[in-house]
């Protein structure tokens, strides 16, 4: 297994340009299920998810083409399995999202439940709910979710919780469902924007994403699309941390600051100075002061960022209170902070972070893909050397970090396997 090796203590300084978003990039892969023309994409990130996302589409059926890296043209014309297997779904929880689409078009889908992940639960039980609301009769056996529906109809949701993932899901069923869908609570998230914003081009009606109720009104047949994907918040985000960490100097560039407005407030009031224009954001770091984070759905604080977030307090000045209100176990990372020498205290679903002066390099394990790049960050800001194990978390979901990271003067290294 590669690992990261990082020697910190340098001051970033320099340029960065944002990749595509990775999260708004996979359900808009999926939603080409939904017609048999072809959809061109662009600004895909060249990361292991997008990878298995891929495989899962030709897996059953899509024809595939990557003509240059970021573009992708999907063919959903002879799709001849409406199956997604365990081994897929159990490595990327977002193959999931191919249940609505698959069933809204062919009339059936097999899809595997998840099983549990190392940051919560995450159960699916919002999606399932919704998908029979639309008409669906859904079966349990033998860890899949079996759907069926002759064809679904536009119902009235209202989502528990405002999930990412159920909202996404439901909006792809109802954009080939009779009538109209409403969905109440519905997560607000950029990369439902931008997934409606797909639907809208293939000839669905969908109004309101971005709020908390969308209506969908569902066409009889949806068109081929050409989009280019929004840019990654959560790593425009990281960067913006890794220049305020280390007391640098960087423009993070080719990012929506619009997206991130919460984070970039909060760091501002940590006294990081941010000069913020359309399409990217100068970060200075000096001086950092603790302020209280608590996650919340979009456009409260991202759940994805709270881990970076916890490296900037720790070296912050006064103590913190940071609350997780999304999943029930995303403080993995906070246990190998205090390992590298950051006084942090955690009581259930808080995290009390105390600023001490510096931190110091220690072999340290990756838990999941957030928790990797605050790994990396902390090692940018600690003296000596930091090792991060288990990198494959990380890419899942950053594209070359080494490099981007590299460019702005750190000193990071991968050590193949
Ligand atoms: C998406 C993002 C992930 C981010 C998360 C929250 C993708 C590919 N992933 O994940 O990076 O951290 O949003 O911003 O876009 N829930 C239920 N029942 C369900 C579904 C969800 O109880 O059926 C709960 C979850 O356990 C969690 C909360 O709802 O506590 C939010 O989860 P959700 O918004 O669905 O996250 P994902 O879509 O999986």
């Amino acid at each position: 297994m590669d690992k990261i090796i990082v020697t910190g203590g340098r001051r970033l300084q320099g340029e960065a340009a944002v990749s595509g978003s990775k999260n708004a990039a996979l359900p808009i892969l999926i939603a080409s299920l939904l017609t048999d023309e072809p959809c061109t994409f662009e600004g895909i990130p060249e990361l292991v998810d997008i990878k298995t996302a891929l495989k899962l589409l030709k897996g059953l059926g899509v024809k595939v083409e990557e003509e240059k890296p970021g573009s992708v043209t999907l063919q959903a014309r002879g799709v001849d399995k409406l199956e997604a297997s365990y081994e897929l779904v159990k490595t990327m929880r977002a193959s999931f999202l191919v249940l609505g689409p698959l069933v809204a078009r062919f009339g059936e889908a097999r899809v595997s439940t998840p099983g549990g992940c190392a940051i919560g639960a995450r159960p699916v039980n919002l999606h399932i709910k919704g998908l029979a609301e639309m008409g669906a009769e859904i079966d349990l056996v033998h860890g899949y979710v079996q759907a069926k529906a002759k064809k679904l109809k536009g119902a009235k949701i209202y989502l528990d919780a405002p999930s990412v993932g159920t909202t996404e899901n439901l909006m792809m069923a109802a954009a080939l469902a009779e009538g109209t869908t409403v969905i109440e609570n519905a997560a607000q998230e950029s990369e439902i924007q931008d997934l409606a914003a797909v639907l809208n081009k293939m000839g669905a009606g969908v109004a309101g994403a971005g709020t908390g109720t969308i209506h969908i009104e569902g066409a009889r047949k949806l068109g081929g699309v050409a989009h280019r994907v929004i840019p990654d918040r959560i790593e425009a985000g990281s960067l913006m941390v890794a220049g305020a960490a280390t007391g640098g100097d960087v423009l993070v560039r080719d990012m929506r600051p619009d997206h991130l407005d919460a984070f970039i407030l909060k760091l501002r009031e940590a006294g990081v100075e941010l000069s913020v224009e359309s399409d990217r954001v100068h970060v200075k770091g000096d001086g950092i002061k603790s302020v209280d984070i608590a996650t919340l759905p979009y456009p409260g604080f991202p759940t994805d960022l709270q881990a970076q977030m916890m490296v900037l307090m720790s070296v912050a000045d006064g103590v913190s209170v940071m609350t997780e209100n999304i999943f029930e176990n995303r403080f993995m990372h906070a246990l190998e902070l205090i390992r590298m020498g950051a006084d942090i205290r955690l009581e259930g679903n808080r995290a009390v972070v105390k600023g001490v002066a510096s931190l110091s390099g220690a072999p340290v394990m990756a838990t999941d893909l957030r928790a990797s790049m605050s790994l990396i960050l902390a090692g940018l800001v600690a003296k000596g050397e930091t090792e991060i194990s288990r990198v494959y978390h990380l890419d899942r979901g950053y594209e070359r970090v080494e490099k981007k990271l590299g460019a702005l003067g750190a000193e990071i290294k991968r050590v193949r396997a």
